[in-house]
């Protein structure tokens, strides 16, 4: 019988202590975070599922990379190999150097939109979302109904809802829509795919009414993996090829080269449209730095262009996407409510269901993640009421694997805790609010358990 073990495609050259706490001891910790996962030292997590972005181990080939940076502040061949790479990926005519996906994103709508403006999105990211409403446009989600079902199975959850995407353009006019946005893979959604026909159909929609189609490419090499397995017609493409094609529907993008460009630090703009390149690049000058390295070091630069190119490579992503379903489908098996099927970085619980007790405005994802810390040292991060309000779809907790870090035991102590809080969940309660920024308040928000809010 043939061998079915998917194993971590590297050997270990370097290796990062982790910290063990007691449960007494992530009492207080807690206590002292306010709650808040965000405001905890890392030091004090054992397990860090926070994010997958800016947290992977770079490749023994990144690190000789970064040796060959060049640091030239103007014209440094480090650019050259960026650009070539993002090209020979992407294909578009300008690519702009940032220091991470966000300050593309404020480039970009920067000089794009204006207030009034409506931009639509298969589901914005916070960043992305905070950004198209600092310049006074709307951010509307146009994903598909499917796609707002947790438990719901279905191969390409991220998709956009094309239909309504028309229907909208066509009621309030061609001019207030100055671009559509795919988010592949779908982050905010349960990090689920797009499918190259929905792209196909966005791509159609955009032309027809002459509006130009941007990506958010964070984790473009996932959704092309994702593909090749899902979508008839992929099965003999490699990665490359497929996210050449996804690419070539489109007139641009932004990214954090943090997920799939491997990096630690780092991020882009693509734009075929020249006049637009130009007035990116002057606000490039003025707040992120010269084009040939925007807000980056020339190492930087190298390690991008080497990380995107191995975020393709087959076996690496075999491992990546088989090792995220491996967590969730271990617990999904034993009742605990999630994200069906398992996303590409991530697997997100489904706190609504798995804490019914809790209402939406007690925040019952931030209750689940503060709990998985309490049994077991576990960070993740809630995307819903807290994160995104009364705009909120869903209550999720997602627990988001940073790349090539953790090994298979790590994950199986992860499942463990995660059963062990299932075992316990009638015991967990909702918290309220005690302080919150104006924008983006998940960050340095401070919370307190309802229980304690009660007896004061
Ligand atoms: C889909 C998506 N878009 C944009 C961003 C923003 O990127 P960055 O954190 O590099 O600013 C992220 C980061 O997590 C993301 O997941």
């Amino acid at each position: 019988m043939p061998v079915k073990t998917i194993i971590e495609p590297f050997r270990i050259k370097s290796v990062e202590p982790i910290t063990w706490t007691t449960r007494k001891q992530r009492e207080e910790l807690l206590r002292a975070a306010c709650y808040n996962l965000f405001l905890l030292p890392a030091d004090d997590v054992l397990i860090d599922l926070l994010t997958d972005s800016g947290t992977g181990a770079m490749s023994t080939h990144q690190w000789a990379g970064i040796m060959e940076g060049d640091e030239s502040y103007a014209g440094g061949r480090s650019f050259d190999h960026f650009r070539d790479s993002i090209q020979d990926i992407f294909g578009f005519r300008h690519v702009i150097p940032t220091h991470q996906g966000r300050a593309a994103e404020r480039i970009l709508f920067g000089v794009a939109c204006k207030k009034g403006d409506i931009v639509p999105n298969n589901t914005h990211f916070d960043t992305t979302r905070a950004n198209v409403e600092f310049v006074g446009a709307e951010a509307v989600d146009l994903v598909i109904p499917e796609g707002r079902q947790p438990s719901l199975r279905h191969p390409f959850k991220g998709n956009m809802d094309v239909e309504e995407l028309d229907t909208l353009i066509t009621n309030v006019g061609r001019e207030r829509v100055p671009l559509v946005m795919l988010t592949v893979t779908n982050n905010s959604g349960g990090g689920q795919p797009v499918s190259m026909e929905n792209v196909r159909a966005v791509h159609k929609i955009c032309r027809k009414h002459g509006i130009p189609l941007y990506f958010d490419a964070c984790r473009f090499a996932e959704n092309a993996y994702f593909i090749k397995l899902r979508e008839p017609g992929y099965e003999s493409k490699t990665p490359k090829q497929i996210a050449q094609e996804m690419f070539s529907y489109g007139d641009g993008c932004t990214m954090s080269a943090k997920k799939d460009g491997m990096a630690n630090i780092g991020g882009f703009l693509c734009t075929n449209d020249d006049s637009l390149a130009q007035k990116e690049k002057d606000l490039l000058i003025l707040t992120e730095g010269y084009p040939t390295y925007g807000g980056l070091a020339g190492r930087d630069l190298e390690a991008i262009a080497i990380g995107l190119q191995e975020a393709l490579h087959e076996d690496y992503l075999r491992y990546r996407i088989s090792s995220t379903a491996y967590l969730g489908n271990h617990i999904a098996e034993q009742g605990v409510p999630i994200v069906q099927p398992p996303g590409g970085h991530a697997v997100y619980l489904d706190a609504r269901a798995f804490l019914p007790h809790i209402t939406q405005d007690q925040f019952p994802g931030v209750a689940l993640a503060t709990e998985l810390y309490l049994e077991g040292g576990i960070r993740s991060v809630e995307i819903g009421t807290l994160m995104f309000g009364a705009a909120a779809k869903m209550d999720l907790v997602r627990l988001a694997i940073p790349r090539r870090v953790y090994t298979q035991s790590h994950i199986d102590y992860v499942v463990e805790v995660i059963l062990e809080v299932w075992k316990n969940r009638e015991n967990i309660q909702g918290l309220r609010l005690a302080h919150e920024a104006p924008f983006l308040r998940h960050f340095t928000a401070r919370l307190e358990p309802l229980v304690d809010a009660q007896v004061r």
